[in-house]
């Protein structure tokens, strides 16, 4: 398969790219994109990646940003960025993306925990996140052409605690190895609506 990754250079995406890039041609994608370059936050520049790619049969949204602060202090401006990135960016990569994903391709996005299990100053990122998921979830029975739709929900990930942990207290962190599975299981698996927790 050809896989898009947007986000490759991430933590996760690398992690996607491991458990996937020997048996699969790995496309990388973000803003400095090793092999292709797009902003998620423009619509255009999705449609312009889309547009200067041959077949693709899988995409990977493993980049999403989001204004962690006290919900005090947040503001409109600070929940753009979520809004912004972490939902219409996935969201609009599927609208995009149906028009030119091959027969039978997936979309595999990435939300977290903190959807179910919230924190501190997490308001904006769970309000994203939980936005994809229910967009998975509907979104999916209506995709055309076998296109299958599924969200990677993982706890925070061991590679990503000294960057994300304080926000984390108490929680258990899960190997990048194990969230590799989940994504390989979206793509070449047959489920589509599903969200896969990697807890
Ligand atoms: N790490 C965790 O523990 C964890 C757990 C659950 C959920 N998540 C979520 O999973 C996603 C990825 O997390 P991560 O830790 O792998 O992130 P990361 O290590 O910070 O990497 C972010 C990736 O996204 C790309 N990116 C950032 N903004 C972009 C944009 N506007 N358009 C296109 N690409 C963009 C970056 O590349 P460029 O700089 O080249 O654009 C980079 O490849 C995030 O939404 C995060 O909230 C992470």
């Amino acid at each position: 398969m050809n896989i898009l990754i947007m986000g490759a250079s991430g933590t996760i995406g690398q992690a996607v790219i491991d458990r996937m890039g020997s048996d699969h041609d790995m496309i990388r994608a973000g803003r400095q994109g090793q092999d292709i370059q797009v902003d998620m936050t423009s619509p255009e520049s999705i449609e312009s990646m889309f547009e200067r790619l041959d077949r693709i049969d899988a995409v990977v949204v493993a980049a999403g940003g989001a204004a962690f602060k006290p919900l005090s202090e947040l503001t409109p401006a600070d929940n753009d960025t979520a809004i912004n990135s972490k939902l219409k960016g996935q969201v609009n990569t599927v609208l995009i993306g149906q028009h030119h994903l091959s027969d039978g391709g997936s979309f595999t996005l990435t939300t977290g925990v903190m959807v179910d299990d919230p924190i501190a100053c997490g308001a904006s990122a769970s309000m994203a996140n939980g936005g994809v998921e229910t967009f998975v979830r509907s979104a999916s029975f209506e995709l055309g052409r076998g296109l299958r739709l599924n969200s990677v929900n993982p706890c925070v990930l061991d590679e990503s605690w000294s960057k994300y942990g304080k926000f984390f207290p108490g929680f258990e962190t899960v190997p990048a190895a194990r969230v590799g599975m989940a994504y390989q299981k979206s793509i070449e698996g047959c489920q589509t609506g599903q969200i896969f927790y990697v807890r």
